[in-house]
């Protein structure tokens, strides 16, 4: 028995249906120069919710937010642009409404048939959006029957889209929805030790809470990608012009006294791939963590720091990861980052390991290392996967429970 409602409870044939979906996907530019959805992942897993309510004769209304326009109209920011990309994978004409309240969104709905896919503008558009305000919830409200999430990702905002529409019309977990928590419940609810954890990304600030709460969790915390500079810095080695947040290096210290404290191993860079920019293909070169040239950038982990990575992967049965090790998106730089997915998912395949992995950037990582299939899952979620792993309570979850 689902802890939700769940499609299975409902009869959605000729209703208007909202469904709360996370279209927050990547986007860069294609070898033509033109921008494009770089990763399509959020968009397949939401094709079996929208498929069944449409296969059932429901009206499906999208909802979405794309990128962080602060209550603004960012043309940016439009869902329009991805719209056609969406259709692509859903395989389905998917029609747009340019705003997801008031006239235009009325017209859009009416003109719906049953099975019909409809697309509406960027939820966060609007304030009253990420206030959760509730005129905005209503408002959105007025042109449906029912509420589908289907936006796990999305579930650590508590918005109007993602909270206050579920207090307001029947709601429903969509299939994303469920399969997210029943994974993620089944894998590390209760996870077999050695526990590893592998951190890595730009920004300690915006994963501090996560890496506290780690080190008193699991066996051995591996940090890497932007966030390890900080730590090597913090620790008094010149990182040049590395990106990095000195102004946490006191919090950096905390973490590290913490995991002493805890029992927890935590494994930084003991060598860096450094170069002089950021680009594609520029000449580089391997530097122990403590020569960094002062002119240099670490972009990505050196040969032996990859090497101990692999050692306490290859000793763990269970590992979290969350963010690249180095620069995956331009070559030599995804090295690391490459290396340590293909040995997780070996480990994986073998039966030794158990590998849960989430965040957009993760995903496109494991995508591009070709090993996306291999791990035991993969949650489409970034932030909402650090506060589940932190063990908060994610509001757009919250209040879908029966
Ligand atoms: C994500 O991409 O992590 C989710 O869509 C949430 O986006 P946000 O971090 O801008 O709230
Ligand atoms: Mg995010």
């Amino acid at each position: 028995m689902s802890k939700f409602n769940t499609l299975d409870d409902v009869n959605l044939s000729g209703k208007r249906v909202l469904v709360r979906v996370d279209l927050n996907v990547p986007m860069g530019e294609n070898s033509e120069g033109v921008i494009v959805v770089t990763d399509t992942t959020r968009m397949k897993r939401i094709t079996n919710t929208i498929d069944e309510i449409s296969d059932q004769g429901g009206k499906v209304i999208l909802l979405a937010h794309f990128g962080r326009p602060k209550g603004e109209v960012v043309p940016e920011m439009s869902l329009a642009r991805i719209v056609s990309t969406l259709a692509k994978v859903v395989a389905k004409p998917i029609t747009f409404g340019t705003n997801c309240i008031g006239p235009m969104a009325e017209a859009a709905v009416s003109a719906m048939n049953n099975g019909d896919i409809l697309l509406l503008e960027n939820t966060r558009f609007h304030a009253g959006e990420e206030k959760n305000d509730e005129y905005f919830a209503k408002a959105l409200a007025a042109n449906a029957d029912v509420f589908v999430s289907d936006a796990f990702s999305t579930s650590h905002r508590a918005h109007a889209s993602t909270v206050g529409l579920a207090t307001i019309l029947p709601a429903y977990a969509g299939r994303t929805m469920q399969s997210e928590q029943e994974a993620l419940e089944s894998g590390l609810g209760q996870p077999q030790h050695p526990v590893a954890a592998l951190v890595g990304g730009a920004k300690v600030s915006s994963k501090l809470e996560l890496l506290k709460n780690l080190v008193e969790k699991v066996d051995v915390l591996i940090i890497g990608g932007g966030m390890a500079n900080t730590f090597l810095a913090a620790q008094g080695h010149d990182v040049g012009k590395s990106l990095c947040e000195h102004d946490l290096a006191g919090t950096a210290m905390e973490i590290l006294e913490a995991s002493k404290k805890a029992g927890c191993a935590i494994v930084l860079p003991d060598d860096c791939v450094v170069a002089k920019e950021f680009a594609a293909n520029a000449h580089f070169e391997i530097t122990k963590a403590e020569e960094v040239p002062s002119d240099g950038m670490i972009l990505d982990a050196g040969p032996e720091t990859i090497e101990k990575i692999v050692k306490w992967i290859s000793k763990s049965r269970t590992l979290v990861w969350n963010g690249p090790l180095g620069a995956f998106e331009i070559a030599p730089f995804d090295r690391a980052t490459v290396e340590v997915a293909k040995i997780a998912a070996a480990q994986t395949k073998a039966g030794k390991l158990v590998s849960v992995a989430g965040g957009g950037d993760t995903v496109a990582a494991l995508n591009h290392a070709g090993v996306a299939d291999d791990f035991t899952y993969i949650s489409t979620a970034g932030g909402a996967f650090l506060e589940w792993m932190e063990g908060k309570e994610l509001p757009g979850v919250a209040v879908l429970v029966k």
